[in-house]
């Protein structure tokens, strides 16, 4: 029996348990027309899926309703007063963060305290942009000069309102539901879309803002939902060619098939069917995925109250899969994660292979969210130890080699280069010609960032978004150096933020530099999708960013911006050129995490409290084992002995 059969029948047998608090599950549900059971099938020779036979009996099926009120989700076909009647209410019985006071507003719009919302698909309640442009002219003729103030703002708040109503029951459609269960967000809802690719999937990714959102609303069974069956996903076998990836991966992206039951024609049942990157375009492995799962992980226990998820023996194992997946011993000298192009949300060929930034922050915040999670028991010492030393040593790199300014540009500029010695300054051998002209220009004189990727002889200046602001929010970044990304931010907003927050990256790379590469490759032309493109789905992480550090402004800035066309323009997945001014050549329109990233910035916003359960502070130990470091780095101190100090905390 090869391992990953081994893994396999062991997560089988958990699985009764994992599912008992379920009403769909549970045994009594006698009279549910969802008769479920959980199985492993061997499909294709090599590929398992999980099943949950609800057998939907085909008086069900005629069942079938399209759009508002009805239930087709995600390919699978249940009438809506089943998905009710199933649906688990696990809210009330938590507390957590969300209950804490907030600690102030910045919006105008923030007054509006929404009821939780039942049942919103039923009710018309979205004003039309056409209905908001005629109530804005009713108003401005129909009241004395002296009230116009007032008006304006009341027509900006019930503007706002109703984008925030609109984004609200998109993202609620966009919900798959597996056995009657909520269990994730489509990508993207497209209907002017022929080609859906991969779109009509759960991706690990595009989940989180989601999954935010609905923690936010108290709505936590969703969550709760996706992180188990996800962590089904992990232990499945997954080959391409004959060669299996390591135990922990979790997969890009799932889909919720409706198959016929074996034997039984006039019964269907349901499989979760997962893309480790076996199938997706350029097999890319989404490193990734579990580094979200775990930051969701403990941003769900945090908001809801409820620890027993994490606490459960089947989660533990799975952080330590995760965990032992992403600190095993490779070849490499540095303590960053040595990964292939495309592995996180650029998941094309964009140049960042290696050691990028957006992978390096995930990481440390999922190294920070799992040991505060971890159950203390002897088996995990060892796991713990080396956690606590990659903590630091990640934190150290990053902090010192990664981070640039006008000062750390200067001195890279008159680097002297091919030093063979222990105590070198010009450690990666950096050749100052790197330094590409926009940069010269570009560099303000208050700011600075973390660079995109470091490799011996190569520093990729270009700026990424994610990984900077996901430095900030886990406290990979020092305070000062999260305050200098923040000024930079507001410095170069004409170039990040311009018509529509926030870029990818910056700046693109074009001509020789584009087709040497990317590979020439058409979707990422200069100023498109990956290769500088503007996505709005990062107002999220720009508002955790900014709440985190006191400065909400500047979120509060970029999100007035999108406001102005997103909803207009149908929530696309992206725009294009250098100031965002187009809808992306190929973006898709009603792209769910762009619809949820727009929430979460206007919930973190009302609330900025509730931000705490993304956000990990440093903690003294790791500030104190960082200081050790700092003394004994050659750059300030010499000498080969000191450099081989360990550090446990
Ligand atoms: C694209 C994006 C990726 C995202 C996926 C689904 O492939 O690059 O980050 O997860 O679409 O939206």
């Amino acid at each position: 029996m090869g391992t990953s059969e081994a893994v396999l029948q062991v997560f089988s047998g958990a699985v009764p348990c994992l599912f008992g608090s379920d009403p769909c599950f549970s045994k009594s549900d006698s009279m549910s027309p969802f008769k479920s059971r959980i199985k492993f099938v061997k499909k294709r020779g090599s590929r398992y899926m999980l099943k949950c036979s609800c057998m939907i009996r085909s008086h069900i099926m005629t069942h079938r309703l399209h759009g508002v009120g009805g239930g087709l989700y995600g390919n699978t076909s249940i009438h809506r007063s089943q998905l009710q009647s199933c649906k688990c209410q696990g809210a009330d019985s938590v507390s957590g963060i969300a209950a804490e006071a907030g600690n102030g507003t910045w919006f105008v719009d923030n007054a509006k305290k929404r009821n939780p919302i039942n049942g919103v698909m039923d009710t018309p309640n979205v004003l039309e942009f056409q209905d908001v442009q005629e109530l804005k002219l009713e108003m401005e003729g129909s009241i004395s000069n002296g009230a116009v103030e007032t008006a304006r703002d009341t027509f900006v708040k019930v503007r706002v309102d109703s984008i925030e109503d609109e984004a609200w029951d998109l993202l609620r459609e966009s919900m798959v539901y597996y056995c009657g269960s909520p269990i994730g967000t489509i990508a993207a809802k497209d209907p002017t879309s022929s080609n859906v690719l991969n779109y009509d999937q759960v991706f690990i990714r595009d989940f989180i803002p989601s999954g935010i959102a609905f923690l936010l609303k108290g709505e936590y069974d969703i969550v709760r939902n996706f992180i188990l069956h996800t962590l089904q996903l992990q232990s499945w076998e997954k080959t391409m060619d004959c060669h299996s990836p390591g135990q922990g991966l979790m997969p890009a992206s799932f889909k919720v098939r409706t198959v016929p039951l074996d034997g039984d024609d006039s019964a269907t049942e349901e499989v979760l069917d997962p893309d480790f990157g076996e199938a997706a375009i350029g097999r890319v492995a989404p490193v990734d995925s579990g580094l979200w799962w775990i930051i969701l992980l403990r941003a769900y226990g945090k908001c809801s109250g409820d620890l027993s998820v994490q606490e459960r023996i089947d989660v533990q194992t799975g952080i330590k899969m995760i965990l032992r997946l992403c600190i095993a011993d490779g070849f490499d000298m540095f303590p960053t994660l040595l990964v292939t192009d495309g592995s996180c949300m650029i998941d094309r060929r964009m140049g960042i292979h290696g050691h990028p930034l957006e992978i390096q922050a995930l990481f440390y915040s999922a190294l920070l969210c799992a040991r505060e999670m971890l159950a203390p028991e002897d088996g995990s010492a060892d796991l713990i130890r080396a956690l606590n030393n990659r903590l630091v040593a990640l934190s150290f790199h990053i902090r010192e080699y990664y981070w640039i300014d006008m000062k750390k540009l200067n001195e890279i500029y008159r680097y002297k280069t091919e030093e063979y010695s222990y105590d070198a300054v010009n450690k990666f051998n950096i050749y100052p010609d790197q330094i590409s002209p926009w940069l010269v220009e570009w560099m303000p004189n208050k700011g600075g960032y973390l660079i995109g990727n470091l490799q011996p002889a190569h520093m990729d200046f270009r700026f990424f978004s994610l990984g900077n602001l996901w430095s900030i929010i886990s406290s990979l970044a020092t305070m000062d150096q999260s305050h200098a990304i923040l000024d930079l931010v507001e410095a170069k907003w004409g170039d990040l933020v311009a018509d529509m927050p926030l870029k990818i990256c910056y700046p693109a790379l074009e001509g020789q530099e584009w087709q040497i590469i990317t590979g020439s490759d058409p979707k990422n032309t200069p100023w498109s999708y990956h290769n500088a493109g503007s996505w709005p789905t990062l107002l999220w992480q720009l508002t955790v960013a900014c709440i985190k550090m006191d400065r909400p402004q500047i979120a509060a800035k970029a999100v007035e911006i999108a406001e102005r066309r997103i909803a207009r323009d149908k929530w696309p997945e992206y725009y294009d050129t250098k100031k965002a001014r187009f809808i992306g050549k190929q973006a898709r329109l009603f792209q769910t995490w762009s619809i949820a990233g727009y929430l979460v910035a206007k919930l973190l916003l009302s609330d900025p409290n509730a931000a705490k359960i993304l956000i990990t502070e440093e903690d003294s130990e790791l500030v104190n084992a960082f200081s050790c470091m700092i003394s004994a780095n050659p750059r300030r101190k010499r000498g080969r002995k000191s450099s081989t100090q360990t550090f446990i905390v």
